[in-house]
């Protein structure tokens, strides 16, 4: 047996013992896990997260954010919060989830992100059963998991989304930022096989500015990647009153809750609250980890 193999009948045995033990019972059902991703950074892949998690706790769901934008950590920032630990010490098994994960005022658990620490596709074998151990607790606590993963096709951006349920792409009107959302599908498509991908776009003028993006990557992607699927959620307008937000290290749902930009985000957690029909056998933790192993073996 290689070590991949070995290591993806820990994960299954270990699953298998918690659920008998009872601590995740049969019938339960699992947290979704949704990648928010982007080609290009600056997009406001941050803020959407941060912004539908609020909504969709108002909503009553259980929301965790994982920040694996390992790079350009922030999401704590806008919740102004200033969390002692972060990822890197559940790796290490210095720290358990629990001791490292942060509430905000709108009761959303945060896994704050750590900046500057090794490549995660890098980890051993050991960190991985660590990280697998403490994300196995979430599964009875929370009904959506977000990952903000960063931007870019850089290896732990690729990891993240290869490994989530679902996979939301944000793009603004820039040209720029339509090819880096194209380029991310396409390396996702060959690479890991990801077929169904979710747009939002950001940053836009209007309704059919938004749709106009969609209908330009659709477009590509019926030339040149026809199994893929790309599915639009909608669109959040450029609004200033987001960016005085962040100014004031804040959300723009709690400063400025009326604003266009808050609005259009509250709708979109409405929609990304949906369960898709296609989801019933993939949104889970230890699927979602055995992916991880199997992604970077
Ligand atoms: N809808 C919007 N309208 C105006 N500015 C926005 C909007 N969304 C994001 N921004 C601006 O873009 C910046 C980057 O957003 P952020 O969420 O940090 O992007 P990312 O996480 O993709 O790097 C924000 O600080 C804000 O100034
Ligand atoms: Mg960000």
């Amino acid at each position: 047996m290689n070590q991949a193999k070995g290591l993806q009948t820990v994960v299954k045995n270990q699953a298998l013992s918690r659920r008998n033990a009872g601590s995740t019972p049969a019938g339960t059902v699992l947290p979704r896990v949704i990648a928010v991703t982007s080609g290009k950074g600056g997009v406001g892949k941050t803020n959407i997260v941060a912004n539908a998690a609020v909504a969709l706790s108002r909503m009553g769901k259980r929301v965790v954010i994982i920040d694996a934008d390992v790079g350009l950590a922030n999401i704590d920032i806008i919740f102004n919060l200033r969390p002692e630990f972060n990822i890197r010490h559940v790796i290490s098994s210095e720290k358990t989830l629990k001791e490292v994960m942060v509430q905000s005022v709108h009761g959303v658990k945060i896994l704050p992100g750590g900046s500057g620490f090794a490549d995660l596709t890098q980890l051993g074998e050991g960190e991985k059963l660590n990280l697998l151990t403490e994300f196995e607790t979430l599964s009875d606590q929370a009904d959506i998991i977000f990952v903000d993963t960063g931007a870019g096709i850089s290896s732990n951006v690729l990891y993240f989304n290869s490994a989530c349920d679902e996979c939301v792409v944000i793009a603004t009107n820039e040209p720029t930022s339509i090819t880096d959302a194209y380029a991310m599908m396409k390396v996702m498509s060959r690479e890991y096989g990801t077929r169904y991908f979710k747009l939002i776009v950001n940053m836009v003028d209007s309704a059919a500015d938004g749709k106009k993006v969609y209908a330009s990557l659709s477009g590509a992607l019926d030339k040149f990647l026809k199994n893929v699927v790309l599915a639009y959620v909608g669109y959040i307008p450029y609004d200033r009153q987001l960016q005085q937000a962040v100014q004031k290290r804040g959300l723009v749902m709690d400063y400025f809750p009326d604003s266009a930009s808050a609005q259009a985000i509250n709708e979109i957690a409405v929609i990304l609250g949906k369960r898709p029909l296609k989801n019933s056998t993939n949104g889970n933790l230890t699927f979602f980890m055995s992916k991880v192993f199997q992604t970077t073996t």
